[in-house]
């Protein structure tokens, strides 16, 4: 699944020892497996081979250009949600015919710096936003092309904060009013209404919910054909889920495979939009203990990474696995102790693990929060004016600074 292993107890990311790392680049620190990153990237290429769709890795679950561009190499666009990760791709070099665009409050300028650029396709999300695509096209005397994102009112079974296609969420049009701009859409003189998107949610394992959200619109597709227009488009978006403790996702043989025979029902070319199943086991973050702390009722683990690095334990009160970089400072003790792995910041809130069982824990240990390169550095924050960490890409026996640890200037170096 990935390329995080023990060799002689201690902690390897491919051929590089996570302790060297530490050593060198200091902690908290995102580690990245290259050859993990690459590998998922071709597990969504192989399987969906048979459709050869466009795959657009979203920048969201993680924007390090260095990341980016090894998948951009490999062949992926980018599915982008501001101007930042416009800007950001645009330095990363990626074909402008490659970016799809979501997102519910895009900018007037965002909108124009994306026209002007010729990206592929805004995904629309409301019809003032189509409204005001089609001006700002129109004052550049440009035509821009574009997807109406459909909310198929499908509950996927996931955290209720990554929900999105659901009838009661922001995202998307309804039916009915995609409908209505379909059968409109000569009055969007500066446009090209030419694809549907969907994105229904994020670390969904199971086909089902997608199966039903794509039966839906493809059904609303056909209807479209019937009166004669056609849909060049489906964008599928992303949602897979992975591995972070017991979860049982599918594969992206088997989702390929579950889904597949449904999108052969249509003609439209296939997007696809993943971003947590390419990148979320590919990375690490590594911390030190710095303290082991007794309370009567509890033991902490307290560690030198904290929420503003990796805030989904707290904001989702997601599972990440954290293993001892050093496995063979267990022998020394037979006792098995509960910890609670939490970080410097100052709310109760702030956690990396709960719980979790360490035999002879202490301090300057190493420890490995594990599928963090999804939704990690991508999330971090300077909350409690903490330096956003540094990142490093591990290729084979050789690793790459791919983001210096911010410093005390850089925290200031905004402000008046
Ligand atoms: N496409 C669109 C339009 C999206 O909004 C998203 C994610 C994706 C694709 C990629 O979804 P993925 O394949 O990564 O599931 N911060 C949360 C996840 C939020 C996902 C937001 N949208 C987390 O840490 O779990």
């Amino acid at each position: 699944m990935h390329d995080f292993n023990y060799k002689h107890n201690d902690l390897y990311c491919e051929s590089v020892s996570v302790e060297e790392l530490a050593k060198k680049y200091g902690t908290p620190l995102y580690v990245y497996s290259r050859n993990t990153l690459i590998s998922h990237y071709r597990k969504i290429k192989e399987a969906f081979s048979p459709i050869n769709p466009l795959i657009c890795f979203s920048m969201k679950a993680n924007s390090n250009m260095a990341i980016c561009k090894v998948l951009v190499k490999e062949g992926s666009g980018l599915d982008i949600v501001s101007g930042g990760e416009l800007y950001k791709a645009f330095k990363i070099g990626v074909s402008s015919r490659k970016i799809v665009y979501a997102g519910v409050g895009k900018t007037e300028k965002e909108i124009e710096i994306g026209i002007r650029h010729h990206i592929f396709l805004f995904n629309v999300e409301s019809i003032p936003e189509l409204e005001l695509i089609n001006k700002v096209a129109g004052r550049l005397g440009m035509r821009q092309k574009v997807a109406i994102r459909i909310n198929p009112d499908i509950k996927a079974r996931t955290h209720r904060y990554i929900i999105t296609g659901h009838g009661e969420n922001k995202f998307g049009v309804d039916f009915e009013t995609a409908r209505i701009i379909f059968l409109d859409k000569q009055k969007y003189k500066n446009l090209s209404v030419s694809g549907v998107h969907m994105h229904i949610g994020s670390q969904i394992v199971d086909a089902k919910p997608f199966i039903k959200a794509m039966e839906r619109i493809i059904d609303f597709i056909k209807d479209m054909e019937r009166h004669g227009l056609g849909i060049r488009w489906f964008n599928i978006g992303g949602g897979l889920g992975i591995i972070y403790s017991n979860e049982k996702p599918q594969t992206a043989k088997e989702y390929a495979k579950a889904i597949l025979p449904i999108l052969k029902n249509t003609k439209a070319n296939i997007i696809i939009e993943p971003g947590r199943f390419i990148v979320g086991n590919a990375g690490a973050l590594i911390t030190k203990v710095q303290y082991i702390k007794k309370t009567p009722s509890k033991n902490f683990a307290i560690v030198d990474a904290s929420m503003n690095d990796l805030i989904r334990p707290s904001l989702y009160g997601a599972y990440h696995e954290i293993l001892p970089v050093r496995s063979h400072f267990y022998s020394d003790s037979k006792e098995i102790k509960d910890f609670d792995v939490v970080g410097p910041i100052c709310e109760s809130g702030d956690f990396l693990g709960k719980n979790r069982k360490f035999i002879s824990l202490k301090e300057g240990d190493l420890l490995s929060v594990m599928g963090a390169g999804a939704y990690g550095f991508s999330m971090s924050s300077n909350y409690n004016s903490r330096l956003r960490v540094a990142e490093v890409m591990v290729e084979g026996s050789k690793s790459r600074l791919i983001r210096r640890r911010e410093t005390y200037e850089d925290l200031i170096r905004t402000e008046i």
